[in-house]
């Protein structure tokens, strides 16, 4: 029986390396490290689809599948899937790819919150015409 080859879902926002200052004392990097990456590849999806400044307003749902390791090379997918008034709901999947010689292997899930704001912070309204790129 074949198995299923499983794949990450949506756009490639953000690749880096796990660096020895990313761990802990167990040599395994710090999860905050990862979600901070994935708050970057999240806002940077959230600010090319509204075209301007976004906030994190939640992560509403976070988990944690496999630890990564120094040197390790992490790819942040996001995709957008609810757009609100105001707000950009995207899950994010990270994958770590560092071994060429194996299928990479996903290790964490998240679904993050950002608000759409202006150059003072306040929240702006998504316009109708933003709206209706997404795809
Ligand atoms: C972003 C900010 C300007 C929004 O202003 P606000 O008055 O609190 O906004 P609202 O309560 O009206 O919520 C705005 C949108 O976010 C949504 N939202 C609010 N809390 C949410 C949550 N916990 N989960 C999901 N969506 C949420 C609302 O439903 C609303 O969506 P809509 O406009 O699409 O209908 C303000 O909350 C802020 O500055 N927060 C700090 C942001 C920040 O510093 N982030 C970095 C973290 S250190």
């Amino acid at each position: 029986m074949q198995s299923e080859i499983i794949k990450p879902e949506g756009t490639l926002s953000l690749q880096t390396i796990a660096m020895p200052a990313d761990t802990n004392w167990s040599g395994d990097v710090f999860g905050g490290w990862i979600v901070s990456q994935m708050d970057l590849a999240g806002a940077i999806h959230a600010e090319r689809f509204s075209k301007g400044r976004c906030a994190t307003i939640a992560i509403n749902q976070m988990s944690f599948l496999v630890p990564v390791k120094v040197g390790d090379v992490i790819s942040c997918y996001t995709k957008i899937l609810k757009v609100g008034n105001t707000s950009i709901q995207i899950a994010i999947e990270v994958w770590n790819s560092h071994d060429e010689s194996r299928p990479a292997k996903q290790v964490t899930a998240g679904l993050f919150t950002f608000v759409a704001v202006d150059q003072s912070g306040q929240k702006r309204r998504i316009s109708d015409e933003v709206r209706e790129n997404l795809t």
